[in-house]
């Protein structure tokens, strides 16, 4: 099954409300005419609002980097999902490696905030991926089997098939150490097959995993046409629209020439 290419920059803590709202012109610019996948970027909080206000129309889709678990009250400094929708997002970051290894945020706090996200109205793209040291101890399928048993156990499976989920080896991200295109296909397989066991057939046909960790345009076309990797979560490379643009059309000719 054919599932829809889809491209995320995650901008982090980086480019404030004005800086946002540039790059976010120069993607609409270059991608106005783009049918052929998804796009979303995700900018800190404060600056959704112009990056939103830029990309109205565009068919490109704002993500939030993270959210609180409820909808309301005394949480000082944060932002809950409702807010993000209310902004105009249409996406959600979480569980990403930043927010599990700086902020605490543990495999259960993760599946409160994917349930978060739907209630929200937003769709989660939820984050896994091993450490180095995992890895090397050979943990890697338990570490996935834990981090997907606990944040994506409790959804229903229309649900489950609405998620996306991003594989981020930790050891490659902002490191300039991708995976090699085998081991993200191995590791997306796996991911693929524990979905199998877990949820009806059409989840795991339907649900789209990224891949991140020091995606650029040189190593694009190679990972997005391994058979169940349907796109990227990219973090650094999504700071400039040439990188970034040059990693959609990697991935774009490289799928193109694959099939044909
Ligand atoms: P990177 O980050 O592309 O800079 O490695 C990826 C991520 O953290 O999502």
């Amino acid at each position: 099954m054919a599932r829809r290419l889809f491209i995320a920059g995650n901008w982090k803590m980086n480019l404030g409300p004005a800086q946002a709202a540039g790059l976010a012109l120069e993607l609409k610019a270059a991608l106005a005419s783009n049918t052929a996948l998804d796009v979303a970027v995700a900018p800190v909080a404060v600056s959704i609002p112009a990056v939103v206000a830029k990309l109205k129309h565009s068919g490109l889709h704002v993500a939030g980097q993270d959210l609180h678990a409820e909808a309301s009250g005394a949480f000082t400094g944060a932002v809950p999902g409702e807010h993000l929708r209310e902004a105009g997002c249409t996406y959600v970051i979480v569980g990403h490696s930043e927010r599990r290894q700086l902020f605490g945020d543990d495999d259960a706090l993760v599946a409160k905030k994917v349930k978060a996200a739907f209630r929200a109205g937003l769709l989660p793209i939820l984050c896994v991926g091993e450490t180095l040291s995992q890895r090397q101890a050979g943990q890697l399928e338990a570490v996935l089997d834990q981090q997907l048993s606990v944040a994506m156990g409790g959804l229903a499976a229309d649900q489950a098939a609405a998620v996306t989920l991003a594989y981020e080896p930790v050891w490659a991200i902002g490191t300039g150490h991708n995976a090699t295109p085998e081991q993200a296909q191995e590791a997306h397989a796996y991911i693929r097959g524990w979905l199998r066991g877990h949820f009806p057939a059409f989840v795991a046909d339907q649900l789209r995993i990224q891949y991140g960790g020091s995606v650029k345009a040189s190593n694009a076309g190679a990972l997005l046409t391994q058979p169940d990797v349907d796109g990227a979560l990219v973090g650094g490379a999504s700071l400039k629209a040439a990188d970034f643009l040059g990693i959609i059309e990697a991935g774009l000719a490289a799928r193109r020439a694959s099939r044909s």
